[in-house]
């Protein structure tokens, strides 16, 4: 039985309470939350009678160090939360983005490679049947040269989406980059991204976005996303088109994967059963903890995906071609000057020593 402090309270804090609690090899035994009352509710709503407080240091000193800590605040103390659980030497599982920037990122990498604690993000989409269908019929055809995602959405929030910027790749686009990260199985080069909003559009920031990478093996990755298209929208994980040597797949981002070649007809693919969202990301942690293999999330990996989102940003403000080369000397020159003036040298020489995306 290993134990788990689950910190934060809020809508998807809870969901991680209850996936944490459908396993038995697992026990939630604190919830953190600045908000001392909102963790109190999480618990007592699934009558658990266990401390709730509102830090990392109080949870620990309360019931110890636990097996594991999820990270399930918001983006903004995900550096802080996480970076005290590694400190103590607790492995974390953290909501996406790990970070929101990726100098915030290469730090937490840097902690996570001295204090040599595991730490990994939780991309929920890249597990559900129809990807991995998709991902294995894509790999089967020979890998995509071509990939297209259309992720036509039209939810109206309220809230802090419609006043933030550019709420579509800050918010949600990492989710749908993750992917195609998965699916062609490299890492993005560079990046050239308008982000737009339509006339109509009822958000402050940009709500729709253009983009195109270019990966390391060739192959190009094209977004097209709104968050303010009203009818026909696509599945919440976009609608999916791969151009490969040996035919075409297409996946509609729920079970339909199709696929044909030069010949015969179009096919419906088998979609297995698989572990699926949160389940199949705390079961993957939970195996590397046991001695099984790094997370497919971990942050030296994962950071990839957040670096998609800020050099589509940086294309987008510049109207230039961003190489991620450059996101990451940026980010890394930045995070070691922070860390060394904070004296902590042995992250900034890791940074310093990467020089650019830590090496896996
Ligand atoms: N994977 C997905 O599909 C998905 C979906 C929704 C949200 N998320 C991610 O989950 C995370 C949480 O989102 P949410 O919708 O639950 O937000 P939320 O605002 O509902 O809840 C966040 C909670 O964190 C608490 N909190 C803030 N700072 C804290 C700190 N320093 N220490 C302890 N608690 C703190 C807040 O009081 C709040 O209760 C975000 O990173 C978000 O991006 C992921």
């Amino acid at each position: 039985m290993r134990d788990v402090v689950v910190v934060g309270a809020g809508g998807m804090g809870r969901a991680w309470l209850d996936t944490v609690a459908r396993r038995d090899d697992l026990r939630v035994s604190a919830i953190v939350d600045v908000s001392v009352e909102a963790a109190r509710a999480a618990g007592d709503q699934r009558g658990w009678d266990i401390p709730c407080v509102a830090s990392v240091d109080e949870a620990f000193a309360a019931v110890g160090r636990p097996g594991m800590l999820l990270n399930v605040t918001i983006p903004e103390a995900h550096r802080a939360v996480s970076e005290a659980a590694l400190r103590q030497g607790v492995p974390v599982l953290s909501e996406k983005p790990v970070t929101p920037t990726v100098s915030d990122a290469l730090a937490l990498a840097a902690v996570s490679e001295v204090t040599g604690v595991l730490l990994a993000t939780s991309q929920s989409r890249r597990y559900s049947a129809g990807i991995r269908a998709f991902r294995e019929e894509v790999a089967a055809a020979g890998g995509a040269a071509q990939l297209t995602a259309l992720f036509f959405q039209n939810p109206r929030f309220g809230g802090f989406r419609d006043e933030m910027e550019s709420p579509l790749l800050i918010d949600m686009a990492i989710h749908t980059f993750d992917q195609a990260r998965y699916v062609l199985g490299a890492d993005p080069v560079s990046v050239y991204c308008d982000e737009f909003s339509p006339p109509w559009s009822w958000y402050r920031g940009g709500a729709a976005a253009e983009a195109v990478f270019r990966f390391g093996d060739g192959a190009r990755f094209s977004y097209s996303g709104s968050w303010c298209a009203d009818g026909l929208t696509t599945s919440w994980n976009g609608s999916w088109r791969a151009s490969a040597a040996a035919g075409s797949v297409t996946w509609d981002g729920e079970v339909g994967v199709s696929a044909q070649g030069r010949e015969g007809d179009p096919r419906t693919v088998r979609v297995g059963d698989a572990e699926e969202g949160l389940d199949a990301a705390l079961a993957e942690f939970v195996t590397a903890l046991d001695g099984g293999p790094t997370p497919s999330g971990e942050v030296r990996a994962n950071i990839w995906s957040l670096a998609m989102v800020e050099a589509a940003l940086a294309s987008a403000r510049t109207g230039e071609t961003v190489r991620l080369d450059d996101v990451f000397a940026a980010a890394s020159h930045h995070a070691a000057e922070a860390a060394r003036a904070a004296g902590d040298h042995a992250v900034a020489d890791a940074i310093a020593r990467w020089d650019g995306a830590p090496p896996r």
